[in-house]
């Protein structure tokens, strides 16, 4: 796997935007770490101030790894209407973890709000571990849980 300063040069090498570098380094890491801050703003030219302020603008964007099992699930409108937040309470029942609380070291479920997958029609829709899912029920989300509970134990 190649490390954050080696990416980095890759893709401005190839004439990379500071947004294609980041997709980059984030689907070869899984995450931006804080240290590719500083070269990259060298070799774009711009301040770290303003690396920083995108990476921390764009929710996609992580400084730090996920954790082995990241839900996102859709609170936007579509999927608010269709029962997202009662769906949200059961997770968070489900999992003994809270929204957007973040994951602290060694945790191995994390919960993010997202607004709109882009499924709106077939809400409420999440993802887990970049999976997306729609028309998600309670009983349909624990037995996504699961499955991917058991890859992690698996692989772990
Ligand atoms: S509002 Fe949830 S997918 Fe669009």
């Amino acid at each position: 796997m190649a490390d954050s300063n080696e990416l980095i040069e890759r893709h401005i090498r190839r004439g990379g935007s500071l947004l294609a570098v980041l997709h980059a380094i984030q689907d070869e890491l899984g995450y931006v770490p804080p240290a590719a801050v500083a070269p990259l703003a060298r070799a774009l030219n711009l301040s770290r101030a303003e690396v920083h302020g995108v990476i921390t603008y764009y929710h996609h964007f992580r400084t730090q790894p996920a954790a082995p099992v990241t839900v996102q699930l859709c609170r936007a409108e579509a999927c608010r209407s269709m029962g997202t937040e009662a769906l949200a309470q059961h997770i968070e029942a489900h999992t003994g973890c809270r929204f957007d609380a973040g994951h602290p070291h060694g945790a191995t479920v994390e919960l993010e709000s997202v607004y709109c997958l882009g499924q709106c029609a077939l809400s409420p829709a999440l993802m887990v571990n970049g999976t997306l899912h729609a028309k998600v029920t309670p009983q349909k989300f624990d037995a996504i849980f699961a499955a991917a509970s058991k890859c992690v134990e698996v692989t772990a």
